[in-house]
């Protein structure tokens, strides 16, 4: 998984490389063919970008200094959502997917407020009108406060009480839109929040909380996939599941390739065991970066290992700004993998932090070819949607980590659009291929229920 604030045991340092020690292109600047009706655009969450939720554990933990950062105004995307629609839609984009924040919905345990869900069913209608697809997710990352204080996912009944919401939520927006993410990352969130201890609520090696987390979690996923498919006609429901791609760091050391399996089951395969079959429509991918793992140190990073992140690991990319690899052919394993399910697959995160364009546009250019490619072998995938649309609240690296399609300026809200919108316009609309994607999105409705 990748590292959310401090990097896990490592002595190396972090080189980002700039766009100098790049390979070079050859000159001609790439088109990939993509079908007809492929769904792209980028991707954001409400924390990050909406300003002023007051109402969840972040915002808490925050003003209790317990996280490094506090999220404040952000985007003030709340107010701002038209405008930052119209920007999307006049680079092209034909989807976009944002989240829910369940603690505007439900402020307190026994209060839904209306004008809350209205918003959200406008910022609905508003892509709509704007021909762009909505991709929903109803939990990313945040609680609301009185969740967390009743126990938050460890409570036994915390799958209940989600699917609860998400009835009311699916209620209101009803078939405007037929992309649902019930939950983002939750191996991400379970690890940060209950092993690594450093988002809310603060658990460190909580082992079996984590378990006991990520196990409600699944069922807060079946419940609400459940839900959703009885208040909606044929909507597509998913996660987002965070997919790195896990590497031995020496392929000869058993105890490496020992490490890289046992982390792969746990960040890879888990939670889908938990879900179970029979509850995922399409798969949505989040994919950012390699593990290369060592197996060495306690005995959880014996069985697990450690990232490691020496330089000269085979085929190794540049690092971003936050110490994440670059590491393209990743995308191509994993879309192939996962498409073996025979499920679609939603590209519903993929990005780079830095503040080198060139080496923006690059990663870009690379994942593209690489769906492109795996598309071309016979994968189903049926989008892309890069994170994120502007420079946002990045949790424990608070505005400093620039991910943006869009820098932001956080005195007067404005937004700078970088070189890469006029690239990934160019690269979606350039080389199309045959209109596939109605195939796609009739298999993908097919699968329901
Ligand atoms: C999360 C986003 C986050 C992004 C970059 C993803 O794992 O879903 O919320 O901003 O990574 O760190």
């Amino acid at each position: 998984m990748p590292k959310k604030g401090t990097p896990e045991a490592c002595s190396n340092p972090l080189i980002e490389m700039k766009s100098q020690d790049q390979p070079q292109d050859s000159g001609t600047s790439p088109s990939y063919p993509f079908p007809e009706g492929f769904l792209w655009g980028a991707a954001t969450s409400s924390h990050q970008v909406e300003g002023d939720n007051r109402f969840n554990d972040w915002w808490e933990s925050e003003h209790e200094g317990r996280v490094p950062h506090r999220s404040g105004a952000t985007c003030r995307h709340y107010e701002l959502f038209r405008e930052d629609f119209d920007l999307a839609r006049s680079w092209g984009h034909n989807a976009h997917r944002f989240s829910i924040e369940w603690s505007r919905v439900q402020p307190a345990p026994n209060r839904f407020d209306n004008e809350a869900l209205r918003h959200y069913v406008e910022v609905v209608n508003v892509l709509n009108d704007r021909g762009m697809e909505p991709v929903v997710t109803l939990h990313h990352f945040t609680n609301p406060s009185w969740f967390a204080r009743r126990g938050g996912w460890l409570s036994s009944d915390a799958p209940r009480v989600f699917d609860n919401y998400v009835e009311r939520v699916v209620q209101t927006v009803g078939n405007r839109a037929r992309f649902w993410l019930t939950i983002n990352e939750p191996t991400v969130y379970v690890r940060q929040g209950y092993i690594a201890g450093q988002w809310p609520p603060f658990k460190s090696r909580g082992w079996r909380q984590a378990y006991a987390a990520l196990h409600n979690l699944a069922r807060a996923h079946r419940l609400s996939y459940r839900t959703i498919h009885q208040v909606i006609p044929a909507p597509l429901v998913s996660f987002a599941h965070n997919a790195p791609v896990i590497e031995p760091c020496r392929a000869t050391a058993w105890a490496d390739r020992s490490a890289a399996a046992v982390r792969d089951f746990v960040l890879n395969r888990l939670f889908f065991r938990l879900i179970g079959p029979g509850c995922l429509d399409f798969v949505g991918i989040n994919y950012y970066t390699r593990m290369v793992v060592r197996s060495q140190g306690n005995v959880t990073n014996l069985l697990l290992g450690s990232v490691c992140r020496a330089h000269g690991h085979r085929g190794q990319g540049p690092f971003s700004k936050i110490g994440w690899e670059s590491y393209p052919q990743g995308l191509f394993e994993i879309l192939q993998r996962f498409g073996r399910s025979g499920l679609p697959l939603l590209v519903t995160e993929n990005g780079i932090a830095t503040d080198d364009e060139q080496v923006r546009t690059r990663f870009i250019e690379q994942h593209l070819k690489v769906i492109s490619q795996a598309i071309e072998s016979g994968t189903n995938v049926i989008g892309y949607l890069y994170w994120t649309l502007m420079d946002s609240f990045e949790w424990t690296d608070g505005m400093e980590a620039p991910f943006g399609l869009a820098a932001v300026d956080s005195k007067t809200q404005k937004r700078t659009p970088r070189p890469c919108v006029e690239e990934l316009k160019r690269l979606f609309t350039s080389g199309r291929t045959e209109p596939q994607a109605q195939r796609f999105m009739r298999s993908a409705s097919g699968s329901n229920g």
